[in-house]
């Protein structure tokens, strides 16, 4: 949501800004804009629609000034208008804004009886004004947006340029993320990770309250109050070349194919023959101490529950432990009965998602113990967990989740494998056994890639079909439930995951001859199950695509098959999901939609 970039140093600054925008467009967008100073002036270019809008509008060599702004916007307060575009300006406050100004009509009425006027919906502007009051009085800039935020409600990422300044840069972040890129005698400022590693790999990732100011050379953060504070520099170990497509059609087409590598380096130095699993990063939280748990929480949003969903199926069987999964928009706002002996598991790919932070504090505000599982090093969900478990999918840019999904499952199941020996709830043969089979998971990931080019066939097929059933049990219903997610995601069609036990229930009303249905039959105590539900909707005309062991495909039955490797019955969620998000991917692909940034979908949700 909304993708921010400030630059100032020694380049071009309308390069770098609009090459940063275009790392961003993956957060998802409607607008753009930039303005950058240049002999003294402010030359602002604004435009609707996609990014190319605005690249056409520009001549970048007319624009040589070093220090500017830049912002996609995702309309929240007003339409997607030009006008509506940041960014916006009043007096020298040039402004750029992520995030939502809860007080905004509030703050509006009373500038309007100072004698402000309003050219745009937005509560952005009103930020703008409100730092123009305040410069009023206290004439410096840095002081003006400490004054203004003490006003404001909400939450909010901005970057503001002094128009008759052009050697800073201010900055504050509350509730939205920022970042700064420290270069070589040049500075960024941006929403995210991409837009900053072709410049730096040294990076701070400011905290909420955290305000302040850059210079070419120079930064300094302050506090809330106004008092400085020492941020801790990272070394981003992220390539550059992560974030471009490589080839690839689409970045979502690169980050499934990319799955089997991120899974080992995921697994990398975690599982060893020895020691079984190991994983550091917990042993601060759980150490020497008794481990004290009786009960496990997860929140998450999108496709990171759905992570959770397959998790809950994995700790309950292995280590006995109660698990609930809570959609994190929902937890936040019912009373959970959570204390001291639970753990709750933030799951998060960006670890900035708004609902997903609020569950998280509300968790450890009830004195739960927190671990976030996120990809991204430094994101607020880390900062707030009291230890993180970093899935290593690199930069995921496709607005549809994959490789984050099956890193998440990899992570998770980690975690249960660490919980069931720490629980004594797994005998050493056993442990092993499933370490050895983990160390084979990449390769089999693999394998479920070569389904492509049967799936890319079937999608022909599935392409005019509406609505599209899942169906799945045990650890595979919350995989039909991504399933169905990718498709209504990226090819608009609407899809449905069920509990394949459920569908007498009701659902089964839906299916007729036109009604296809996609079945996850792998090897196990439910395949038979499975086997009758799949009679009852082929035997109300369905067409059932079948994906499982080959030799677990029912003679006579299903229109269609999709072949699996064999493989432990924990791990199979893990590739049962690639031909589902191929699939996805293949029916888009032939419709021809907006793969990588779908309509009114936003990467990174940092708003409510
Ligand atoms: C999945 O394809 C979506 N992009 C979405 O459901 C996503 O998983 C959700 O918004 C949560 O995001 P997070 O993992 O970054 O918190």
């Amino acid at each position: 949501m909304c993708g921010i970039v400030g630059y100032i140093g020694d380049r071009s600054a309308i390069s770098v800004l609009l090459d940063g925008l275009q790392h961003l467009e993956y957060r998802g967008y409607d607008s753009a804009g930039v303005a950058v100073i240049q002999d003294d002036q402010v030359i602002t270019h604004r435009s609707v629609g996609k990014l190319a809008n605005l690249i056409q509008k520009i001549d970048r060599r007319e624009l040589h000034g070093t220090v500017g702004i830049g912002h996609t916007r995702w309309a929240t307060h007003g339409r997607p208008t030009e006008v509506n575009a940041h960014p916006h300006q009043e007096g020298r406050v040039v402004l750029v804004h992520n995030g939502i100004i809860e007080n905004y009509l509030d703050l509006r009425r009373k500038l309007e009886k100072l004698g402000h006027s309003f050219t745009s919906e937005t509560d952005t502007e009103i930020l703008c004004h409100l730092v123009a009051e305040q410069l009023k009085k206290t004439k410096q800039m840095q002081p003006a947006i400490q004054k203004a935020l003490a006003l404001v409600e909400g939450s909010y990422a901005i970057v503001v340029m002094d128009a008759e300044d052009p050697d800073r840069l201010y900055f504050a972040r509350q509730g939205s993320p920022l970042v700064l890129g420290l270069g070589e005698k040049e500075n960024i400022l941006a929403s995210d990770v991409p837009a900053i590693l072709a410049y730096t790999r040294k990076m701070v990732f400011l905290e909420d309250g955290d305000r302040g100011v850059i210079s070419a050379k120079k930064f300094e953060i302050f506090d809330a109050k106004g008092k400085p504070v020492k941020r801790k520099v990272a070394q981003i170990d992220w390539d550059p070349v992560m974030a471009e497509k490589g080839g690839y059609k689409h970045f979502m087409l690169k980050e499934i194919f990319e799955q089997p590598k991120v899974i080992g380096d995921t697994l990398a130095g975690r599982i060893s023959a020895k020691h079984g699993v190991v994983l550091p990063e917990l042993a601060e939280l759980f150490g020497s101490k008794k481990f004290d748990v009786d009960h496990i929480q997860f929140v998450a949003c999108g496709t990171s529950w759905h992570a959770a969903g397959v998790a809950r199926y994995w700790i309950e069987s292995l280590c006995g432990i109660p698990v609930s999964v809570d959609l994190a928009s929902e937890f936040r706002y019912r009373n959970p009965v959570i204390g001291k002996k639970t753990l709750c598991v933030a799951i998060s790919q960006s670890g900035e998602t708004a609902d997903t932070l609020a569950a998280a504090q509300l968790a450890k505000r009830r004195g739960a113990k927190l671990i976030a599982v996120c990809n991204v090093q430094g994101s607020s969900v880390t900062r707030l967990a009291h230890a993180t478990l970093y899935t290593r999918a690199g930069p995921e840019i496709g607005v549809a989740s994959t490789k984050a999904f099956t890193t998440q499952l990899t992570v998770l199941w980690l975690l249960t494998l660490w919980l069931s020996r720490k629980l004594k709830k797994i005998k050493t043969a056993a442990l092993e056994q499933e370490v050895k089979a983990l160390k084979r998971l990449p390769g089999l990931v693999q394998t479920s890639l070569e389904s492509h080019n049967e799936v890319r066939a079937l999608a022909k097929q599935f392409m005019n079909a509406s609505p599209v059933l899942f169906i799945g049990r045990g650890t595979h219903y919350p995989v039909v439930l991504e399933g169905a997610l990718k498709l209504k995601e990226i090819a608009y069609i609407h899809a449905e995951g069920f509990a394949a036990g459920e569908l007498k229930h009701g659902p089964i009303a839906l299916v007729d001859q036109d009604v296809p249905v996609i079945a996850l039959l792998p090897q196990g105590d439910l395949l038979e199950k499975m086997i009758s539900n799949i009679q009852e909707v082929a035997a109300r005309g369905a067409s059932v695509l079948m994906i499982g062991e080959k030799n677990c495909f029912p003679k006579g039955m299903g229109t269609a098959h999709i072949p699996m490797p064999k493989a432990s019955s924990y791990l199979t969620p893990i590739l049962y999901v690639v031909p589902l998000q191929l699939f996805a991917y293949d029916i888009a692909d032939q419709m021809g939609t907006d793969i990588d940034q779908p309509r009114n979908l936003a990467k990174s949700v940092t708003v409510e």
